[in-house]
């Protein structure tokens, strides 16, 4: 898939079909994560890959309970494209990962000072993990797949860390399902022009 339409096509999934996804897709999948810009050519990330049905009831515990605690948001007239997308993934959070016949737990090592910035630049352990990230995304994207992404919330993410055997430091900054895409709602987006964003010269 070229470039740009890769960057026109992503978007976040909340629902799958059963269909498989082959090992070698999978495996290209991490390679593009792992070719990411990272501070310090650390690339301090590893990847937990969730495929059995054991695996995901184990490491996915937490949100299932998460989400079994969430009432239905009711939406009013007038609502918010993103009071719709709100309502429409909340009660998904659980079944969007779950229903994905690999779910990807990318972990970063956590730089001291990553959790009480003084700086932008304190939280580049951070910042390098989301580029590799948005590398997962594009190249679920192109290999013509789909994804979804839950930010654990609370103590979630130390929790699945735990249960994981992550060692003392590792970070889990979100979920990632990889899928074959269901058919869905089209949910309404703010999209921008360069011509809303950009300011030459000075703002
Ligand atoms: C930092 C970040 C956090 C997000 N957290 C969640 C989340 O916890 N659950 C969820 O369903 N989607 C989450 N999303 C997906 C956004 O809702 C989605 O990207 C947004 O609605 C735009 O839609 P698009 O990705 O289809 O363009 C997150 C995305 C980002 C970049």
């Amino acid at each position: 898939m070229e470039f740009y339409e890769v960057i026109q096509k992503r978007r976040t999934y909340r629902e799958f079909t059963s269909e498989d996804v082959a090992q070698e897709v999978l495996d290209r999948i991490l390679h593009a994560g792992l070719q990411a810009p990272t501070n310090d050519h650390l690339r301090n990330w590893e990847f937990v890959v969730l495929h059995t049905q054991q695996e995901k009831e184990n490491a996915l515990q937490f949100v299932k309970e998460w989400a079994e605690k969430q009432s239905e948001t009711k939406l009013q007239g007038g609502a918010t494209s993103a009071q719709k997308m709100y309502a429409y993934a909340m009660p998904r959070q659980y079944t969007m990962l779950a229903s994905c016949p690999y779910v990807i737990l990318p972990f970063f090592k956590a730089a001291p000072g990553v959790f009480a910035p003084t700086s932008v630049s304190s939280l580049n352990s951070f910042a390098a993990i989301w580029c590799a990230i948005e590398n997962l995304f594009l190249a679920i994207t192109a290999e013509g797949l789909g994804y979804s992404i839950r930010i654990p919330v609370g103590e979630e993410g130390k929790q699945v860390a735990q249960v994981l055997g992550a060692p003392e430091g590792w970070v889990l900054p979100c979920y990632i399902g990889i899928g074959h895409p269901a058919p869905s709602p089209a949910l309404e987006q703010n999209l921008y022009t360069p011509a809303d964003k950009t300011h030459f010269g000075r703002w």
